[in-house]
C-alpha cells in the first residue's frame, strides 16, 4: 500500500479500518508503530502474523489520556501517576497488572500490561478517532531495524497494511523507555529517551534493573535485536575505508557523521544503519559514543545492532 498523508479523512478510514479489526501503520514520537484494537485479540493476531513476531513477545498499548490508561490495569498506583504526570504524553511505557478485559494475547499471557500514551499528534488524533487503545509494536519485521520515516517500512509489511499514515521523521528516534512498576522495585526494562536519573528525580529512589538474560520479562532483551543485516562492529575509530558511523567527518559515502548530543544520534540511529545497510555494505563500524547516562539507550540499541549485549 502507498502511504498516506494524515488528512482528516485519512485518519477517519484509518479509524474506520481499525475499529473493523484491521491494522493500520502509525507515526508515533519514537519510532513507526502497527497498529490494532488492543481488545480485540483476532486483529492483535493479526499484528503478530505480520510482524512475524512470535506469540510470547508482549505489545505495547497505546492510550490518549491517563483515565484510558486506569482502565487497563487492576492497580494504578503512586509510582504510575507520578510518572504519568512527568512524562506523559511521551516515550515513556509503563508495566502495570492489566485489567481482565485486555486479552491475555495483547500481553503474551502475562499477568501485566505495558501502556504508554504517545505525544506524536497523528497517532494522538488516530487515538481519539477510534476511540480504542491501540496495541502497537514498532512497525519492523521481527528482530530488524525500527522504521523512523514512512518510506523505510518493510515492503513485508507495506503488502499487508492497506493505511500507511505518513507523519514524517520520528522526533526521538528510538522506541520507548520501558519501565516495569508491577513489582516492589521500579525497574528498567528498556533504556529510552527518559533516562534513568529523571526516572529516579520524580520516584525519589533508585530504580533496579531487570536481571540479564530475563527475555520473557522484556523480550526487547534479546542480545541481537533492533539489527540491519549488516555486521555492526563498535570500535574506537572507524577504518578509513571502510563504512561507519563516525564522529568526525566522514570519509567517503558509506561513512555516517554523527552528531555528539545523545538525542541528536539517537533520533538518527537506526536511519544512517539503514542506508548503510542498503548500500550492501556487509560489516558497519560504529565509533563507541561516550558511556556517560545520557548515552544509556543509544549505547543499548548499538550493543543489541552488533549482537554483544
Ligand atoms: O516506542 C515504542 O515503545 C514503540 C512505539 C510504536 O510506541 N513500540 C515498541 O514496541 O517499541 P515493541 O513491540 O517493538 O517493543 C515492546 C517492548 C518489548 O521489549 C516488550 O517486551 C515490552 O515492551 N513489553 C510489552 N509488554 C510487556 C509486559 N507486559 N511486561 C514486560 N515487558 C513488556
Ligand atoms: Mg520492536
Amino acid at each position: 500500500m502507498s502511504l498516506t498523508a494524515p488528512t482528516p479523512n485519512a485518519l477517519h478510514e484509518a479509524a474506520e479500518e481499525i475499529r473493523a479489526g484491521g491494522v493500520v501503520v502509525m507515526p508515533t514520537e519514537t519510532v513507526y508503530g502497527l497498529a490494532c484494537d488492543a481488545l480485540n485479540p483476532q486483529a492483535v493476531r493479526k499484528v503478530f502474523e505480520i510482524k512475524g513476531r512470535p506469540s510470547d513477545n508482549p505489545l505495547i498499548v497505546h492510550v490518549l489520556s491517563i483515565e484510558q490508561a486506569k482502565s487497563l490495569t487492576t492497580s494504578w498506583n503512586d509510582a504510575a501517576e507520578k510518572l504519568a504526570q512527568a512524562f506523559w504524553p511521551g516515550p515513556l511505557t509503563l508495566v502495570l497488572p492489566k485489567a481482565a478485559h485486555v486479552p491475555s494475547v495483547t500481553t503474551s499471557g502475562l499477568s501485566t500490561v505495558a501502556i504508554r500514551m504517545p505525544r506524536h499528534h497523528v497517532c494522538r488524533a488516530l487515538l481519539e478517532a477510534c476511540g480504542t487503545p491501540l496495541a502497537a509494536p514498532s512497525a519492523n519485521v521481527f528482530m530488524g531495524l525500527s522504521p523512523t520515516r514512512a518510506d523505510h517500512i518493510d515492503p513485508e509489511i507495506l503488502v499487508e497494511v492497506p493505511i500507511i499514515l505518513d507523519g514524517g521523521p520520528c522526533e526521538i528516534g528510538l522506541e520507548s523507555t520501558v519501565l516495569d512498576l508491577s513489582g516492589e522495585n521500579p525497574r528498567v526494562l528498556r533504556p529510552g529517551a527518559i533516562t534513568r536519573a529523571e526516572v529516579q528525580a520524580v520516584l525519589g529512589r533508585p530504580l533496579g534493573d531487570a536481571p540479564p538474560g530475563d527475555v520473557r520479562r522484556s523480550p526487547g532483551m534479546y542480545s541481537r535485536h533492533y539489527a540491519p543485516r549488516a555486521v555492526v562492529k563498535i570500535v574506537d575509530e572507524a577504518p578509513k575505508g571502510e563504512a561507519g558511523l563516525v564522529f568526525t567527518d566522514a570519509a567517503h559515502e558509506g561513512q555516517v557523521r554523527m552528531p555528539r548530543n545523545p538525542a541528536a544520534y539517537g533520533s538518527g540511529l537506526y536511519s544512517a544503519l539503514r542506508r548503510l545497510d542498503q548500500a550492501g555494505h556487509e560489516v558497519i563500524y560504529v565509533e563507541a559514543p561516550p558511556t556517560t547516562p545520557e548515552w544509556e539507550a543509544v549505547n543499548d540499541r548499538i550493543r543489541k545492532a552488533s549482537g554483544t549485549s
